[in-house]
């Protein structure tokens, strides 16, 4: 019986010297000194936008001219290969689509307010592709800034 004992009491002796060498060694304590940089963009810093339908939004950027010539250049190289342009509806691209995408110059955009505009195009909205990850948030302002003066 004792002889079974015997090799019990050596293997947790060495297992508690062992605890013990652990806790000496070198070891950082949570924030501290030296701490390794997270690897670039695991934390955002710049801002990321969350952005859903219905969400409250106000227009960061007062229609001004420029604004809304910014707006213009952002459609016709984004918007008009579907929806086209005053001289050119529908587009040869958006003429494919059946029912054609809607004529964004006909006035009927004025049923939603801009925040709705904004979120339309941002996240898309049926058969249109979403314009989030393409244009800053700016540009997509300004691009609600043209839309508006081009009703
Ligand atoms: C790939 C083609 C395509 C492109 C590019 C495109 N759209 Fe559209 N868009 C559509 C289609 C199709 C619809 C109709 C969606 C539906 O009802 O299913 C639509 C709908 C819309 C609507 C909703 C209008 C309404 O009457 O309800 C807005 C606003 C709009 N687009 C703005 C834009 C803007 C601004 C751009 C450029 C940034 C753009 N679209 C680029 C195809 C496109």
């Amino acid at each position: 019986m004792r002889m079974i004992w015997r090799p019990l009491l050596l293997a947790l002796a060495l297992i508690a010297a062992g605890c013990d060498d652990m806790h000496q060694q070198v070891s950082f304590q949570p924030q501290e000194a030296p701490r390794l940089t997270a690897p670039a963009e695991a934390v955002p810093i710049s801002g990321t936008e969350r952005l859903e339908f219905g969400q409250k939004l106000s227009n960061p950027y007062p229609s001004t001219a420029q604004s809304r010539l910014l707006g213009q250049q952002i459609y016709a190289i984004n918007c008009t290969p579907c929806h086209g342009d005053q001289k050119d509806y529908p587009s040869k691209a958006g003429g494919h689509f059946e029912p054609l995408p809607p004529n964004l110059r006909d006035g009927h955009l004025s049923q939603y307010d801009e925040a709705t505009l904004f979120q339309m195009f941002s996240l898309g909205f049926g058969r249109m592709p979403p314009f989030q990850k393409r244009l800053s948030v700016a540009d997509r302002w300004h691009l609600v800034n043209y839309l508006r003066s081009a009703e």
